[in-house]
């Protein structure tokens, strides 16, 4: 993925170098939502299977959703074996973090009585229940998990997805339409034809940018199409603001009260996607949501990037890490981590190294490339300048891994799924007036008395 950040130059322990500066207030930790759950004989549908329903699954099992709704009665009933099958061995709700290390406040993992219910309702005949002991219905708007959008934005001309082979990425450069300097507290992207869609990027490029100075804008391109060099260049590799990293599985970017993400009146946004050809030509167009922040802003989110893209994973290795690390050279606070590799990942950590050589662990995630998830922390966590973060991956390209395409190859770092990727992208809070370039520069330290060496 052609990501804005800091890549890496060598092939293991490369440092990333950034800067975060001082949060003034304390950035609020998302709640969770109460369970509702009583039981009398067996279960019953409406008074305790739907409440489970609502709050863990509908967010993706609802109309229009990327899977089969479980709203009604009607539609839930004939899915009950299966739906108490996936919470048995807990493949739904999809969550790959180890519950040894870290707390994360969208973790949708169900608690045991609430699988012991789902089971024995399942046993039971899947009984409806009585109607009138449902708890409200939720609302989901059509189109969009996040709530109404404040404005969406529309890629005006759609992308031509061949039916066979592999595609470039494709670029689409879209007006924002912001008259004035905008917050944004929650973005979602929604293709029009998921299935195609392996990832989507989207940039913020403000007004007087030098990125893409002569790309056109409002139609797809691809960097081989631009007929001027920088702007070939300027389309494989930037470091440009991230608005949404999107790729299938992906939920919504949405931040808590006070926090959120600043777009300058002018701004545009290039979309950057890349599309799985899946046996038919069809055209695609993608759309962002935005809602922007209601209350006062005291912290400003960016998206940074951990990347290690100088790796060679040697044929038939069951078992390969690669890693990269980089010391934050201002205080800044950690929100929220997303790991990104390809077919052949299995696991990722995202740790601080402390300088007495302890490691501590905020996530560990058995990867699964078909979700790509990201993982908020509970607690957002206060990093001071000079913590040293590592994200670090391990690789299955033996044959006992079913995804892998081909154990036979060495694997490097590339844009296909055949090819790999890791990067470690997290976001973290900042004072509102800092920008990300601001927020990179280093501070020195304070200066200790000289030393006086004798002659
Ligand atoms: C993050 C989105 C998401 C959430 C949350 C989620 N699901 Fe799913 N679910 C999916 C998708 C997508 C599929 C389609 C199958 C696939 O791709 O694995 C699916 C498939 C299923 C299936 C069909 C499996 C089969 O046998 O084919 C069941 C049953 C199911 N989900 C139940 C649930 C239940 C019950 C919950 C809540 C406890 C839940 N899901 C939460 C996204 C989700």
């Amino acid at each position: 993925m052609n990501i804005s950040g800091f890549r890496t130059s060598r092939r293991i322990r490369q440092t990333r170098k950034w800067a975060v500066l001082l949060l003034a207030g304390a950035c609020a930790a998302l709640g969770i939502a109460p369970r509702a759950r009583a039981r009398t004989g067996a279960p019953t549908f409406y008074k305790n299977v739907l409440p489970i329903l609502q709050q863990r699954c509908q967010s993706c099992h609802h109309a229009g959703e990327i899977s089969m709704p479980l709203v009604t009665y009607a539609q839930t009933r004939p899915y009950a074996q299966a739906i108490a099958k996936s919470v048995r061995k807990r493949a739904m709700p999809p969550w790959f973090a180890d519950p040894r290390f870290g707390k994360f406040s969208n973790n949708p993992t169900l608690s045991r009585g609430e699988i012991r219910t789902i089971i024995a309702w399942a046993a039971a005949g899947a009984p409806a229940g009585n109607p009138r002991d449902a708890p409200p219905a939720r609302h989901w708007a059509t189109g969009w998990r996040i709530p109404r959008p404040d404005k969406v934005i529309r890629m005006p001309a759609p992308v031509q997805v061949r039916a066979h082979g592999i595609m470039p990425y494709t670029y689409e450069i879209v007006p924002s339409g912001f008259t004035k300097n905008e917050w944004v507290q929650m973005v979602e992207l929604r293709p029009s034809v998921a299935a195609l869609v392996h990832h989507a990027v989207v940039y913020i490029r403000p007004p007087h940018s030098h990125w893409l100075p002569h790309a056109p804008i409002g139609v797809p391109f691809t960097a081989s199409s631009l007929k001027d060099a920088q702007d070939r260049r300027d389309a494989r590799w930037n470091d440009a603001r991230l608005l949404i990293v999107y790729a299938s599985g992906s939920p919504p970017d949405e931040w808590p009260d006070g926090l959120a993400k600043f777009v300058r009146a002018g701004s545009d946004f290039v979309f950057q996607l890349h599309f799985m050809p899946m046996g038919h030509a069809a055209k695609v167009r993608a759309s962002i949501g935005v809602v922007f922040a209601k209350a006062p802003v005291k912290c400003r989110v960016v998206t940074l990037q951990l990347t290690n893209s100088s790796f060679l994973i040697p044929p038939e290795a069951s078992n390969f890490p690669v890693e990269a690390w980089g010391t934050l050279p201002n205080n800044a606070t950690l929100l929220d981590i997303f790991p990104h590799m390809h077919l052949r990942g299995k696991r990722f950590e995202f740790n601080i190294l402390r300088k007495n050589g302890k490691v501590r662990t905020l996530l560990y995630v058995h990867y699964n490339f078909k979700w790509q998830l990201h993982y908020e922390l509970a607690k957002p966590l206060r990093l001071k300048a000079g913590t040293k973060l590592q994200a670090i991956g391990w690789y299955d390209n033996s044959w006992n891994n079913p995804d892998n395409p081909d154990p036979n190859v060495a694997v490097r770092w590339g844009d296909q799924d055949f090819d790999e990727m890791f990067i470690g992208f997290f976001d973290v809070a900042i004072p509102p007036g800092e920008n990300k370039y601001q927020f990179f520069v280093r501070h020195p330290a304070p200066k200790k008395a000289a030393k006086v060496k004798r002659p």
